[in-house]
């Protein structure tokens, strides 16, 4: 059935003739060594070879015409020979070489490390299923990145949180003694896009994934996913020590605390000899942490990681908080970590949301990338969306990480990328991370939606090279998953490539952020102001009233804009170089502020809101005319979405208009629709 399952390894026959070019450049595969990792790196080739086109290969034993050659100087005699220059190319990079072997034409994948091999496998795979030529190849490539990982918001009875595609993939009840052959898929899917390290278990933790019960699920899974070079991570809850132990504290500096995280790293590591580490989210959203206790972020992640340390594991400790302390939310990150750089273990890396406050359509960069030059910063996405219409909205977003790795720091002078702080070029931490929280669940498509799975794809990509262009992730992902026809790539990708802009105008243009409705975050909530946090509430972030509308982040308001860098904060800070992608993200306007546009704030508000829809309604449109080109069924699925989407951008549209229009008591300029 074609409901998706595959994802982007799809392996459908190759057109006729496109098939018979690749066939005398894949006659046979030649794999010197057997290891788990270089087996499934086989496996995989033929599987895929064997679909596009229509012959799996046969293994050699010595170089024909035609033979793929995999291995690492290691493990094949053959390779070694060749002395091909993989040293620069790490432990995890590999090389695609089309040359002369024995007097034979042979493809080579080799690599460092056997995982490598499988990554330079994918490669050309990719190659083949996007059309590309392989008969003279000259490939090399590495991850600029360490950990390249996947958070699970699983809660262990299968509620994924922010999920919208199902139950957990991690079906515990059946773990350890059924290896679900879905959890292979799963690794295969990782593997192919570079994702080396999965967290098993939500964030707001529940200790009992660190007990001998689970930690012997936790095994089964491990190995399953080792061979495809994945680790397993776990969110380890603060105080698990008193949860599990009933130690009277979890203070880190408690020697009794100190030596139970020994004990209890020792202990995981004897089920999973690899073992990633863990992932804490502390003192944030109520979830206990070393301040309960008098003491501070590395304090605790110290404690924690120099438990790891002799196995080789990492702490990731996240840097999303905030409490009602009267500060602006936005500063509040900032706030507590900034003064602890330089104080963290090098095993410790703080994980970092894109934006300041949490994983709305468009943010400003979070000011923390480049704030602590001492410190291993990585980076946290949000691949499922939840502030962006769930699954139901096609929503690529490639374009927003883009957007966010591209943004310039400005700490070390021009070109300070996000980019190269998570990459590690700016400050060379000791680890660099990008995480992005999953989007899949047991649906039978995996992420909720045939358009979702773009992104998780683009999170591997863009995890493996921040740099990475959006619109080539998206044209890779779409050959792929649709196919290479012109004429359904063109449009595909045109529709993937606008439609974040569409969602940001119908949900919070010109910098508005946090309106939606309250919990879920389904739908709009501009209105709500009754919610026992301040920081909680739609209004405190617009900041709306009869004489205008947006939050003052100047030296005016909060001050939050000080804690860039002085280009940024200028930049930001001034009216008139603010732009008007941000513009309600760091300035309160009268809704008589004229934009560059030429319009006032309040009709350039209304006609986003309605341009948004028209986006949706094209994007309809440019679906609609691909009928018959793609299978019906996947077609289906997305044309119901699409119809969803724009019932729902039309009540986004009308409900934020007509509430706006209360405070504002404007007209709607001419020709614009009134709210239904
Ligand atoms: C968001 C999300 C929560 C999640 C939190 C986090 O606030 O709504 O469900 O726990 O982020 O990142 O920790």
């Amino acid at each position: 059935a074609e409901d998706g399952y595959e994802l982007w390894l799809r392996y459908h026959a190759a057109e006729p003739a496109a098939a018979a070019g690749y066939r005398p450049a894949a006659t046979a595969i030649l794999q010197q060594g057997d290891s788990p990792t270089l087996d499934v790196a086989r496996a995989e080739l033929e599987r895929g070879i064997g679909g596009l086109l229509g012959r799996t290969p046969p293994r050699a034993t010595a170089p024909i015409n035609g033979a793929i050659v995999i291995g690492t100087p290691a493990s094949s005699p053959l390779i070694a020979r060749l002395n091909l220059p993989l040293q620069p190319l790490g432990r995890e990079g590999y090389l695609v070489r089309s040359m002369a072997l024995d007097g034979r034409r042979v493809t080579v994948i080799a690599g460092n490390s056997d995982v490598g091999v499988l990554y330079g496998a994918f490669r050309l795979l990719r190659l083949i299923q996007t059309g590309q030529p392989i008969e003279r190849l000259n490939l090399a490539d590495s991850p600029h990145v360490e950990l390249r990982m996947l958070d699970h918001w699983d809660n262990l009875d299968r509620h994924v949180v922010r999920g919208y595609a199902g139950l957990s993939l991690w079906d515990w009840q059946t773990l350890p003694r059924f290896a679900d052959p879905r959890y292979t898929d799963y690794a295969r899917a990782n593997a192919s896009i570079g994702i080396n390290g999965v967290v098993l278990n939500n964030v707001n933790s529940n200790a009992d994934i660190l007990t001998p019960h689970f930690l012997e699920k936790v095994r089964a899974l491990a190995d399953i996913f080792r061979p495809y070079g994945i680790r397993v991570y776990l969110s380890a809850r603060f105080n698990a020590p008193m949860e599990l132990a009933h130690l009277p504290t979890a203070d880190p500096l408690d020697p009794r605390v100190r030596q139970w995280w020994r004990e209890k790293a020792d202990e995981i590591y004897r089920y999973v000899p690899d073992f990633g580490g863990f992932l804490v989210k502390a003192n944030s959203e109520g979830t206990p942490g070393p301040q309960d206790f008098h003491r501070t972020h590395a304090d605790g992640a110290n404690m924690m990681a120099q438990a790891l340390a002799p196995h080789g594991g990492v702490v990731i400790w996240r840097a999303f908080v905030y409490s009602d302390t009267g500060e602006d939310r936005f500063a509040q990150a900032y706030s507590e970590f900034h003064p602890l750089d330089g104080r963290f273990r090098d095993n410790v890396i703080v994980q970092v949301k894109n934006g300041p406050i949490d994983f709305q359509p468009r943010e400003p960069f979070s000011p923390l990338f480049g704030a602590m030059p001492r410190t291993a910063i990585g980076m946290e996405f949000q691949v499922t969306k939840e502030y962006l219409g769930f699954n139901t909205h096609l929503v690529y977003l490639g374009t927003m990480w883009e957007e966010a790795m591209r943004a310039d720091t400005r700490v070390r002078g021009e070109g300070s990328t996000v980019a190269r702080v998570v990459d590690g070029s700016l400050f060379r931490p000791r680890h660099t991370l990008v995480a992005g929280v999953a989007n899949t669940g047991n649906d039978r498509n995996w992420s909720g939606s045939q358009f979702d799975q773009a992104n998780w794809y683009a999170l591997g990509r863009f995890a493996w090279n921040p740099d990475v262009s959006a619109r080539d992730v998206a044209e890779e992902w779409t050959r792929m998953t649709w196919g290479n026809d012109p004429a359904i790539v063109t449009p595909i990708v045109a529709m993937m490539m606008g439609s974040h802009q569409a969602v940001v105008d119908y949900m919070t243009p010109l910098g508005l952020h946090h309106l939606m409705a309250t919990g879920h975050h389904y739908g709009p909530g501009p209105w709500v102001n009754d919610l026992e946090r301040r920081d909680w509430n739609p209004t405190y972030f617009h900041n709306g009233d009869r004489q205008g509308i947006g939050f003052d982040r100047t030296a005016r308001g909060s001050n939050a804009l000080a804690q860039y860098a002085p280009e940024v904060a200028a930049r930001f800070g001034n009216l008139s170089t603010v732009g008007d992608d941000y513009l309600l993200w760091f300035h309160h306007v009268p809704w008589t502020y004229r934009l560059d546009t030429g319009r006032t704030v309040w009709d350039e508000l209304v006609l986003r809101y309605t341009r948004g829809v028209d986006e949706v309604r094209a994007m309809r449109r440019t679906w609609a005319g691909l009928s018959g080109r793609i299978d019906p069924q996947r077609h289906a699925q997305v044309a119901a979405f699409l119809a969803i989407q724009e019932d729902e951008a039309q009540w986004w549209r009308d409900a934020c208009i007509a509430y706006f229009q209360s405070l504002s008591g404007l007209p709607l300029p001419a020709g614009v629709a009134p709210p239904a």
